[in-house]
């Protein structure tokens, strides 16, 4: 998977010796019996300092079998004023910002109803600056609503939510701006003039409280051009692009073209600094010689802490890193010790994080995982590979609990990015539970001829189109880890533990703590399992049931359709709708996994 002329050097620094000393690509000199005290690598200040989280999911109550992200949102708002207190100058301006997704992932978002009722009063604890909404606030009507009234329109946040082009329709079915266009401000310490813009990827879902606004078509819209009469860069020193689309965006380059149209308002004088999202990834572009995008991945792993070291000068200098969510990280960064880093505030937040995992019973335990079983850290082929867990011993329990009076030949089919966390060895818990499987899919199935469900599981893992369908990022962390130059070899030192080593624009060491490279492999937008005898003999009469995930059913359909063109010419074809959608009466994957895990115990 590597271009064979790196194949050598991968190897060479896989086979590197523990007891040898290292020195690229960390441009540290250590010996392994220094590798417990590695210096953390040191954020680098400046005029204007930004923390970013994005994709946060409801990962609010720290990963408890993960020790390198063991900081809760507590410890997450302590180390955030500790740092303004410990860290910055008289003449250094911070802003914290959020770029959305907080639902699906974790029991304290998804474990309520409506989802994200007793997780966002915790998030918004965090004093941010600037934030705005991810997809996930916009998938059902009381998300919307929650999102709106509890966030974008609060006493709190009303001045610094904002959605460029997001409307919210309101009771009256008007819309109405969600939250604000654009925020002007002035940075407390250098009272830098900064305008502030947020833009969500041309994300169009059937939603009948919100609408989205392709970016590019919002920026021709009134509002915008009557922003600039007064906001322009005759009169501010930033533009601040922060939002839920990716800093790399190899399908749509939706960034690129927001930013060639704000060049085009803004001049190339102006600094941009943009904040990215919705792809799950640490990354860091550098979009022109005053303009950078940081992205600061998901699930609470990461806090993204970006600099512009002079800020109004003819070259800026931009300096970026990837704080490790944990407390040794943020007590190392906010310069207190780590039994210093919680304050009051922050302890009342871990303690309403505390309460409420046990309102919700998230500690609840089903069983206990034996092994590691990893989405994409481990070859599909692996054991310990979720997905050929999925595959092999989950998909094959499925049975419909009615209707057993017909012993139906079936199919059954899943998307990748149902599963949206590694299973790690240790209790299985309802919180597990929740962070594997946050979705609440129902199974649907279609009878089916035999001839087309064949096709299907081809068709979706060909279509370029709905990648949507596997879990975000992958494509990026592939490209990624096959482009990786000379530079930045892959690092494997046993003690360090298996982590982010990120590689972006301005190189590798971006990551404030040293790990060992996590090797990505690629996996297919969905999973098939089906019970048809190897020797049966089709007379492309025979019916099957196709079972799949509710969340597939357009694109099910759409395939069935292109299926019958390509391959169907001397058929009969009969046109199937969503009426043929009938709800397939059986157990959830999550119940299914739940009873698996606790059959292996023995
Ligand atoms: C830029 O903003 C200034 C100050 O508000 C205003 O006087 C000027 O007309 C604006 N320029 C444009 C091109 O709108
Ligand atoms: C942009 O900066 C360059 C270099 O300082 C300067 O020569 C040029 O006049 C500036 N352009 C505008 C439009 O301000
Ligand atoms: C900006 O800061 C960098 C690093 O401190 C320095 O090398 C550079 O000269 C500065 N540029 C200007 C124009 O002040
Ligand atoms: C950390 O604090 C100590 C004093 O407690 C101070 O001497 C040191 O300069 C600080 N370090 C940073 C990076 O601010
Ligand atoms: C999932 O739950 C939401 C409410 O939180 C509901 O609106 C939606 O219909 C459910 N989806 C499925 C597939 O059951
Ligand atoms: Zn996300
Ligand atoms: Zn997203």
């Amino acid at each position: 998977m590597w271009r064979s002329g790196k194949l050598a050097l991968v190897l060479s620094a896989l086979l590197l010796d523990a007891t040898a000393a290292v020195s690229a690509p960390w441009n540290y000199n250590f010996h392994a019996h220094e590798l417990e005290k590695v210096p953390l690598r040191e954020l680098q200040l400046g005029a204007i300092n930004f923390l970013h989280t994005t994709d946060t999911h409801g990962w609010l109550g720290s990963h408890p079998v993960q020790k390198d992200y063991d900081a809760d949102w507590g410890q997450f708002v302590s180390f955030v004023d500790q740092f303004k207190e410990h860290r910055l100058n008289e003449d250094q301006d911070l802003l914290v910002i959020d770029t959305g997704d907080k639902h699906d992932g974790n029991g304290l978002s998804d474990a309520t109803e409506p989802n994200g009722i007793a997780s966002i009063p915790i998030f918004n604890e965090m004093n941010y600056d600037l934030l705005t909404l991810g997809n996930h606030e916009l998938y059902y009507e009381d998300r919307v609503i929650l999102e709106y009234y509890s966030t974008a329109q609060s006493e709190k946040f009303k001045n610094k939510y904002v959605c460029s082009n997001v409307n919210f329709i309101n009771d009256e079915g008007e819309e109405v701006t969600f939250g604000n266009k654009y925020v002007y401000l002035e940075t407390p310490k250098n009272k830098f003039r900064v305008l502030a813009l947020s833009f969500i990827f041309n994300y169009q879902m059937r939603n009948t409280r919100a609408k989205v606004t392709k970016p590019t078509l919002e920026l021709e819209k009134p509002w915008f051009h009557e922003m600039l009469k007064h906001y322009n860069n005759t009169n501010i020193d930033l533009l601040i692009v922060f939002g839920h689309l990716p800093a790399t965006d190899l399908d749509y380059q939706e960034i690129n073209q927001l930013h060639d149209s704000l060049r085009h308002h803004f001049g190339h004088n102006l600094t941009i600094q943009y904040f990215g999202g919705h792809s799950h990834i640490r990354d860091f572009v550098s979009l022109d010689k005053r303009a950078t995008c940081l992205q600061s991945g998901r699930f609470a792993e990461t806090v993204g802490f970006l600099s512009i070291i002079n800020l109004t000068t003819d070259k800026p200098i931009f300096s970026r890193r990837y704080i490790d969510f944990n407390k040794k990280s943020f007590s190392h960064h906010a310069n207190v010790t780590e039994s210093n880093l919680q304050t009051l505030k922050g302890e009342k937040v871990s303690n309403s994080i505390n309460q409420l995992t046990v309102e919700l019973s998230l500690n609840k335990q089903y069983g206990t995982v034996k092994e590691n079983y990893f989405m994409f850290a481990r070859p599909i082929e692996s054991p310990n590979n979720i997905y050929n867990l999925i595959k092999n011993k989950i998909l094959p329990s499925l049975q419909q609990d009615s209707n057993s009076d017909d012993p139906n030949y079936h199919y059954v089919i899943v998307n990748t990015g149902a599963i949206r966390f590694d299973l790690f060895q240790g209790p299985y818990t309802r919180a597990t539970e929740f962070s594997v499987l946050p979705f609440n899919n129902t199974w649907k199935y279609i009878k089916l001829p035999l001839w087309i469900s064949r096709q299907i599981e081809n068709y979706l893992n060909q279509e370029r189109i709905i990648a949507t369908l596997s879990p975000p990022g992958i494509t990026k962390l592939l490209k990624m880890q096959s482009d990786r130059p000379l530079e930045c070899p892959f690092i494997k030192l046993p003690l360090l533990s298996e982590g982010y080593v990120t590689l972006d624009d301005f190189g590798c060491d971006g990551d404030d703590t040293l790990h060992n490279s996590q090797l990505i492999y690629p996996i297919p937008n969905v999973l098939q399992y089906n019970n048809i005898p190897h020797d049966f003999n089709d007379d492309d009469t025979t019916m099957v049931d196709f079972v799949f995930f509710s969340f597939l059913q357009a694109d099910i359909l759409a395939v069935i359709e292109r299926i019958q063109i390509e391959l169907g010419e001397d058929k009969e074809t009969k046109r199937y709708t969503a009426n043929d959608c009938l709800n397939y009466d059986a157990k959830s994957l999550q119940l299914l996994l739940r009873e698996y895990i606790i059959s292996d115990q023995l």
